[in-house]
């Protein structure tokens, strides 16, 4: 299994033959899936005593496996937040797994970890935020939260000793991302959502949290303010929650997993005025800023609260706080101990494009956005539902029912079309069904949305 032999070079050939030719595909499948049992009669057993071999399994993959799964970067895959790798990105991940480096610690990684420092540098330069502060790669943003949040809670119950056994509470609006209700759930800690249909601001938070009786309040440590929500790309009033949070002395954490891209796009980087008071943001590589699955970011303003919330100890790991091996560990500021090094196919990415051509790739996102609602403003058959915020756009197909938009989003998918899917949009009747765009990426055209609004006709 660990030799060099032919069947070693047969797999290599096979494998870097699919990766050249999917990196530069044009014009991906789009994919869709199938039955676990439907996949079941066509594979069979994959994994027995003896192995199928390489060229079996490498065979089902390509064939078969790969073609049930949707291509992510499709040019008409528009639903959620999809995402769109730089080639460069790509075929750095291969070299990152190839390179076989451990990511956790100085000790083992320093070089790797020294490159991933480069581009996370970048990313704190963009926030605004003060010197000192810095951050670590993680897994996507729901870690990314996760780890911002137990930093934030710890801190919180240092401060006295009679918080270490109070369960804590956090606030955001209902825009929130779910990972914000997941983090909740594991560390134990309750979960105040403002009702707004649009952007939170500082006032309405202030006045929820004056709503409050002494015993809530006391337990509040933290609030979430959302930098480009998932269903609609709005930015909460950032400095306007700042200033609550500084007056209520609370955690401030932004999660722009999915907007704090647009942090690079000089023209609409006016709208995140405040993050830079953040203790914590979350923004996400591996969505707007073109990185490969899995890549999400956490920035600290105090990177030393995160270390001393994170840092595991056991005598296995002493040797890591040595003075000759000196220097930063990623696994202190985040809840993963091993990690491979995740930011390097975006480091190396940047390093091969510059960061010019990342603000230019950004912005056509945004470009993208406010052509579909002049498309769709223009079109008879459909309207907006707000204006685009960021990359995304809301609509609805008039005299669309719920079923409509589902049927249309089935069809369109399983004839390798299009992915959209549709979403909700609350209003003063109640929750309506909408369609939803969300930009990624740029090589979607201009005449790929005006063919999916067709699709509507
Ligand atoms: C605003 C926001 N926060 C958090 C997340 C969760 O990120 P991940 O899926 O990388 O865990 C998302 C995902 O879309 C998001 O849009």
């Amino acid at each position: 299994m660990h030799n060099v032999d032919i069947d070693l070079v047969e797999m290599s050939l096979d494998v870097i033959k699919f990766a050249i030719g999917r990196i530069s595909d044009n014009d991906p499948q789009l994919g869709f899936p199938k039955k676990a049992e439907e996949l079941k009669a066509l594979v069979g057993e994959t994994i027995t005593p003896t192995g199928i071999g390489g060229e079996k399994a490498f065979e089902l993959f390509r064939d078969v496996l790969v073609k049930a799964s949707v291509s992510i970067d499709h040019p008409r895959h528009l639903a959620f937040v999809p995402a769109s790798p730089t080639r460069a990105a790509v075929m750095f991940d291969l070299v990152t797994s190839a390179a076989s480096v451990h990511g956790a610690f100085w000790l083992e990684g320093a070089g790797l970890i020294f490159a991933e420092m480069q581009a996370m540098e970048w990313l704190v330069s963009l926030t605004g935020m003060p010197k000192g502060a810095f951050g670590v790669f993680t897994s996507g943003g729901t870690e990314a939260n996760l780890s911002a949040m137990v930093a934030a809670r710890e801190n919180w119950r240092s401060f006295s000793p009679t918080k270490q056994r109070e369960r804590g509470i956090v606030i955001a609006s209902n825009g929130a991302h779910s990972s914000i209700a997941a983090m909740a759930k594991v560390i134990d800690a309750d979960v105040i959502l403002i009702e707004t249909e649009d952007r939170l601001e500082g006032n309405k938070l202030a006045e929820t949290i004056n709503e409050l009786g002494d015993e809530e309040r006391s337990r509040i440590f933290a609030v979430i303010a959302t930098g480009g929500t998932t269903n609609s790309g709005i930015i909460d009033d950032l400095a306007g929650i700042a200033n609550v949070c500084k007056k209520e002395k609370l955690w401030f954490h932004v999660d722009a997993a999915y907007g704090g891209a647009a942090l690079a796009v000089k023209s609409v980087r006016p709208l995140f005025n405040g993050i830079e008071q953040a203790d914590s943001i979350t923004i996400d590589p591996h969505k707007w800023l073109f990185s490969p699955y899995d890549c999400g970011a956490v920035i600290y303003r105090e990177p030393d609260i995160a270390k001393k919330a994170h840092s595991q100890e056991g005598s296995y790991l002493d040797i890591f706080s040595d003075e000759g091996a000196k220097g930063f560990n990623p696994s202190d500021y985040q809840i993963q101990l091993t990690r491979r090094v995740r930011g390097l196919p975006l480091w190396f990415s940047l390093a091969m494009h510059g960061t010019d051509r990342y603000e230019q790739a950004i912005s056509r996102g945004i470009e993208l956005a406010r052509i579909a609602g002049r498309l769709i403003t223009e079109a008879e058959h459909t309207e907006l539902v707000r204006e685009p915020s960021l990359s995304c756009v809301l609509y609805r197909r008039k005299g669309w029912r719920a079923e409509d938009y589902r049927a249309w989003t089935y069809k369109n998918h399983k004839s390798g079309f299009a992915l959209v899917a549709p979403t909700k949009w609350r209003n003063p009747d109640g929750a309506e069904t909408v369609s939803r765009f969300c930009f990624i990426n740029p090589d979607t055209t201009e005449q790929d949305i005006a063919d999916i609004l067709d699709s509507m006709r």
